[in-house]
């Protein structure tokens, strides 16, 4: 059996203001970063049963890992990261939030950088920047959606797939996403040989910006229309499920797919909201794949108690 542990919009850094409630001993951001660690806890400790079980196991998080893209955000992320990374392989992509100031709305190019290093640091053999060539002073496009397959033949291999959402057109408002016409062709085209190569792997994309039709649940911060429309007809039975984040008032793996991509006679991709990680209450997608079946599940985690936050 395969396991993918999927988490999302971690926001380490949040309320970095430091506000602090007068009678309290921890700031807000301090005690967001106690939840983090509480729920990333549950999610080591759920990996390493899987791993100890024989599972083929890998954790994602599908972006806003950081609130504002600073050097420290990044560095308290991934010191929580590798330590999962002992267990099981981690994995992310960018959100707006890792790439831009001003809660998310203002592309900053170190973070774009910063974002980089931190997957490499993880193993993956991927330049989300690339996306930005021609913005980050070169003119040529070298980054094709990068391909993984975990597990061999006894385990449940699956196949993920590792896109950037965030904008690269209204770079002035960052919290928009779109995946753009170069990287959607690279991935129909990628899809079509990974597929051809290895029959019948079930095939995890991976994003921050949700796939939603537009002005469901509200009017701006999914995908632009163009390019959710196009990855309808490229995902549409070839992808077995989506897992993303960003901002959403969804409940938890909520399935409109086939409301949103219908297609006669097509699987059409589960969609899998990773986005109530943190932002409301804390807890975890838990998606089981045996023989082909891809069975997600959401795993509730308790809220760390107030009085523990402020001794920790
Ligand atoms: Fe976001």
């Amino acid at each position: 059996m395969a396991t993918i542990f999927h988490v999302s919009d971690l926001h380490i850094g949040k309320y970095s203001k430091n506000i602090q409630a007068p009678d309290c001993d921890i700031s807000m951001e301090q005690f967001h970063l106690h939840r983090v660690h509480a729920l990333l806890n549950e999610v080591e400790s759920a990996a390493r049963r899987t791993v100890e079980a024989g599972d083929n196991s890998v954790v994602v998080v599908t972006g806003d890992l950081t609130d504002q893209g600073w050097d420290k955000q990044f560095a308290c992320v991934e010191e929580e990261l590798q330590r999962i990374k002992g267990v099981c392989p981690v994995r992310i992509v960018p959100g707006n939030h890792d790439y831009g100031n001003f809660r998310g709305c203002l592309f900053v190019k170190k973070s774009v950088r910063c974002f980089d290093e931190l997957a490499h640091g993880l193993g993956m053999k991927v330049d989300f920047s690339a996306k930005y060539e021609g913005i980050l002073e070169s003119h040529s496009y070298a980054g094709a959606p990068y391909f993984e397959t975990f597990g061999g033949a006894d385990h449940s291999p699956v196949c993920l797939v590792y896109l950037n959402s965030c904008s690269s057109e209204g770079l002035e408002d960052f919290s928009r996403g779109d995946l753009g016409d170069l990287q959607l062709e690279m991935l129909e085209s990628g899809l079509n040989a990974y597929l051809k190569e290895n029959g019948n792997i079930p095939v995890f994309l991976c994003m921050h910006h949700k796939p939603l039709t537009r002005g469901y649940p509200d009017p701006v911060m999914g995908l632009d229309k163009k390019d959710r429309v196009r990855l309808g007809e490229i995902a549409n039975g070839r992808v077995g499920a989506i897992l993303y984040g960003h901002q959403s008032e969804l409940k938890f793996l909520q399935d409109l797919s086939p409301i949103i991509w219908p297609a006669k006679g097509t699987q059409t991709p589960i969609l899998i909201d990773g986005n109530g990680s943190v932002s409301t209450s804390l807890g975890y997608a838990r998606i089981s794949v045996s023989n082909g079946a891809i069975d997600p599940g959401w795993v509730a985690v308790s809220e760390p108690v107030f009085a523990e936050a402020v001794h920790a």
